[in-house]
């Protein structure tokens, strides 16, 4: 009897009690190192008083919002937390710097005022990239290439957490598993946390290779969902004067005698053209 007594009396005055809801917390889920984030937390205060807003990394607080006290704003310094006061407000902080320690679960906490002290809290998890900031190298890639030259070249991205996923296309097209080696992944010489990624193109030269008598070769290089970065380079056809005509790849129209005499120029100007 007297424990039922309580439960009603508890439910009741959840009913009176106005309290605090979080309708939103929008936290970023991936950032990059030497970025920033902002960090927003929706409340309706449902008639309720606010007394402070909180906010936690893995437990620990590191902002606080309170209106009533004489300086409203404070924060508190944490490993890779660093927050940017004249951005940040009741509703929003402003992380700048990030560095692979500001990773983690961030919470906010909304209270209301007393007597109740109502508090709502929600969470999310941020996870912070390495990301390079080039291009993806190719190396071993020669000047010019003749008709069954076999073509080496490998991809390379800077340093990354997580590794990059590279992948090479030649002409656009996505290259087939047979042509590629790899990939070969190694530990970063300055962050051990950190990983090289290198897939190897290897292939030999056929006339199909050449569209309009170019080779483009590209390697693209992604880690999901904050990079993606490529770099091309492009080859013109070595062909002897003899094969100057038919041309293998394009089909006969009115400018393919233009399109091959210009092929043969830029063989005879040896250019590579490498896009970085
Ligand atoms: C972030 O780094 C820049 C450059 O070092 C510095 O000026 C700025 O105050 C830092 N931001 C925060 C919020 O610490
Ligand atoms: C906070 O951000 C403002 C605006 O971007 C900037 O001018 C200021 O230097 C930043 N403060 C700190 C401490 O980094
Ligand atoms: C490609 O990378 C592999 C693995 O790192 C290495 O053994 C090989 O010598 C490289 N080849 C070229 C052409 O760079």
């Amino acid at each position: 009897m007297y424990g039922i007594t309580i439960l009603i009396i508890l439910l009741v005055k959840q009913d009176i009690v106005r309290s605090v809801r979080l309708v939103e917390l929008r936290v970023p889920t991936h950032e990059r190192e030497g970025g920033s984030a902002l960090l927003g937390c929706q409340y309706d205060l449902e008639g309720d008083t606010l007394y402070a807003v909180k906010w936690y990394k893995d437990g620990k607080e590191f902002f606080k919002y309170a209106p009533r006290i004489q300086t409203p704003m404070k924060h508190f310094k944490l490993p890779g937390v660093h927050v940017n006061e004249s951005r940040s407000s009741t509703t929003v902080v402003a992380l700048e710097n990030l560095t692979r320690e500001s990773a983690g679960l961030y919470a906010c906490e909304v209270s209301g005022e007393a007597p109740s002290f109502m508090t709502a809290r929600s969470e999310k998890y941020i996870t912070v990239h390495l990301i390079p900031d080039t291009r993806p190298k190719l190396t071993g890639l020669k000047d010019k290439y003749f008709l069954d030259d076999l073509v080496v070249s490998n991809c390379t991205t800077a340093p990354s957490t997580p590794e990059a996923h590279l992948k090479w296309l030649i002409n656009d097209k996505p290259v087939l598993k047979r042509f590629l080696r790899g990939p070969w992944y190694r530990v970063s010489a300055d962050r051990p946390d950190a990983i090289e990624t290198t897939l190897q193109l290897r292939f030999t030269v056929t006339p199909s290779d050449f569209v309009d008598g170019a080779m483009k070769l590209t390697c693209q290089s992604t880690i999901a969902p904050l990079y993606q970065q490529e770099t091309t380079s492009t080859h013109y056809i070595d062909l002897p004067l003899s094969l100057e005509t038919p041309s293998p790849v394009s089909s006969p129209s009115t400018d393919h005698a233009i399109k091959t005499n210009w092929s043969i120029l830029t063989v005879l100007l040896s250019v590579l053209f490498l896009r970085i």
